[in-house]
């Protein structure tokens, strides 16, 4: 597996591989793996002949009082775990080899409609930040698919949008959300909280699966179904941002004659913002 750090480099090396015929699969990633990431890779792997997972934690995506400083980069133990995974390639280019004219002067993708909402409204400029990033590393590796985790639900519609609305010939693959034996979904911000933290986070996806069992069983009112999801969160110890019931492909609220519901979660515990969802077919 090799690694590579320029666009000039990895345009060759991907050069040669299409000269062959092989198809190319990408994972974006900004590195810290776990098994989420992997799991991305190793279906890329099922569904193209060379993975290439690029590394790059993108500054245009943090807002001012974010975690862009602290962010865990770990790039010798995520090419470890990337080779084990039947990675091909790394691509793990430094902030001026993206942005050589700085943020302030790079042209932006904005995505209308699901950028809005949930992470959009807490997250100012946020999916401005992945929308970009996203179509730049699509037009720089050129990947016949790319796959992204279903754990960040609205990033995953803003790139399917962009895909379809921008023309470019890639497939968006999702894959499902690895979770801990106790149900928390695996982020690279769950090594922030403490270990009493850690213990309270579970109660995320308890309140997901709870909410959704009520929608299963029939309630349609879901202005106070939220409303008690944000309180079991308050009760917990978190500070809900958000619980939200939306349709699944639209991500607006939910109405009443929806069949694809999607339930969408952020709420801070200690200072750790962790996002999760769960989707339901009535
Ligand atoms: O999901 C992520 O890790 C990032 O938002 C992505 C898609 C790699 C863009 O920077």
């Amino acid at each position: 597996m090799r690694t590579v750090h320029s666009l000039k480099e990895l345009r060759t090396i991907l050069r040669g591989y299409r000269q062959q015929g092989k198809t190319i699969g990408l994972v974006p990633t900004m590195g810290n793996l776990h098994e989420g990431h992997i799991s991305l890779v190793r279906k890329a792997a099922e569904a193209s002949d060379i993975v290439v997972t690029s590394i790059f934690v993108n500054p245009m995506q943090f807002g001012a009082n974010e975690d862009l400083d602290t962010y865990p980069r770990t790039l010798v133990e995520d090419q470890e775990k990337l080779a084990a995974a039947g990675n091909t390639l790394v691509f793990a280019p430094g902030v001026e080899e993206i942005y050589p004219q700085g943020l302030a002067n790079q042209t932006k993708v904005v995505v209308p409609e699901v950028s809005e909402g949930h992470c959009g409204a807490s997250r100012p400029g946020h999916f401005e930040g992945v929308a970009t990033v996203v179509t730049m590393l699509f037009n720089m590796v050129q990947p016949d698919i790319a796959v992204f985790g279903e754990k960040d639900f609205q990033q995953l519609a803003v790139i399917r949008k962009l895909a379809r609305d921008l023309m470019i010939p890639v497939e968006v693959i999702g894959a499902p959300t690895v979770r801990e034996d106790d149900g928390l979904a695996k982020s690279s911000r769950n090594g922030y909280l403490s270990e009493q933290e850690r213990g309270i986070a579970p109660v995320v996806f308890r309140t997901l699966r709870h909410t959704a069992d009520q929608l299963a069983q029939g309630r349609t009112d879901y202005s106070i179904l939220e409303q008690e999801a944000r309180d079991a969160l308050s009760e917990a110890g978190l500070r809900p941002d958000y619980f939200n019931i939306v349709n699944s492909l639209t991500l607006k609220p939910a109405s009443k004659d929806d069949r694809e519901l999607t339930l969408l979660v952020a709420a801070f515990l200690g200072t750790t913002r962790l996002i999760d969802n769960l989707s339901i077919t009535r």
